[in-house]
């Protein structure tokens, strides 16, 4: 079997998302009934988590556990490779004794290094650029919720960063229209929203969410962005996300948020409560959608 990576969406077929998230879906029924489903049985992952984490950690490590696999989390102050190991000779010997490497790092380019020179596949479990993990649980959990996402309208409120950039590839391969509203100084990257015409920028977060079937935003100031939270407060004010602007989307309306949540900041201290949220199930999904792209990358579809 020819190694896949999955450093962004755009590395698997529309057909093949689908599948991910229909076996995400069985695979939760399997997980909820109790049922065994060992499918990566003697599997061994690598996990390299430079920044932190808490759902896309535990959804891989309990992921793999459940599916009779290992993970092996390897840390830079522990390892080798925060001694100055290159990632091409780190990437090798992994490949040698693994099956696969889970890498969450602030450079993409690590990323896109570590998947040129393993042999085995490489996930993206987040960088600066691209977060593709949360996506298929978003995804998967706007189907459970609603049916299909083709067709329907999606809005992005606030940082046109890496949360900003994964709706615009899932948009693109999903098929459904993706309206952005982002202040500006923190827009998306203009060649990736130029590479679909499905996701455009809009002025104001009210006429991103007119007739929304699903609203989405992250926090303010990401990783990375530690030490701008008082300009970014005041530049991302006006782009909350509470019930008054959820009001102004279609009544059948989801709210996502990846987590983690800063109450008082892109959220009120109520939203994530209201009827429409379904924060919690998208997290929860992590773990079943994960557990869908390791069987994908290790034994196939
Ligand atoms: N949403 C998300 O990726 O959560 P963690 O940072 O806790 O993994």
């Amino acid at each position: 079997m020819k190694k896949r990576d999955f450093i962004s969406l755009l590395d698997f077929s529309p057909e093949e998302l689908s599948h991910l998230i229909e076996r995400a879906q069985h695979l939760k029924v399997l997980h909820q009934s109790g049922k065994s489903h060992q499918t990566l049985h003697g599997k061994t992952a690598i996990m390299l988590m430079e920044l932190s984490s808490t759902r896309t950690r535990v959804a891989f490590e309990a992921g793999l556990h459940h599916l009779g696999g290992h993970i092996i989390n390897l840390f830079n102050s522990s390892s080798q490779i925060g001694r100055g190991e290159p990632i091409e000779d780190t990437a090798q010997v992994l490949s040698g004794m693994t099956d696969l490497i889970i890498i969450r790092t602030l450079e993409h380019e690590r990323v896109e290094q570590f998947a040129r020179h393993a042999d085995i596949p490489v996930v993206n479990a987040m960088t600066n650029r691209l977060h593709p993990c949360q996506l298929l649980a978003d995804i998967q959990t706007f189907v459970e919720h609603r049916g299909p996402i083709e067709g329907k309208k999606v809005a992005f409120i606030g940082d046109g960063y890496n949360m900003c950039h994964s709706y615009i590839n899932a948009a693109r391969q999903w098929n459904f229209e993706l309206k952005i509203a982002s202040p500006e100084g923190y827009l998306p990257d203009a060649d990736l929203l130029g590479s679909t015409n499905n996701a455009a920028l809009v002025e104001t977060p009210r006429e991103a969410v007119e007739d929304a079937d699903l609203v989405v935003t992250d926090v303010w100031s990401s990783m990375g962005h530690e030490g701008e939270e008082s300009s970014r407060n005041s530049v991302f004010a006006d782009y909350q996300v509470n019930e008054a602007l959820l009001d102004h989307a279609r009544d059948e309306v989801l709210f996502m948020h990846c987590l983690p949540a800063h109450r008082g900041e892109e959220v009120n201290g109520t939203i994530m409560s209201d009827p429409r949220s379904v924060v919690f199930p998208e997290a929860h999904n992590r773990l079943h959608s994960q557990k869908a792209l390791l069987e994908f990358l290790l034994v196939g579809g």
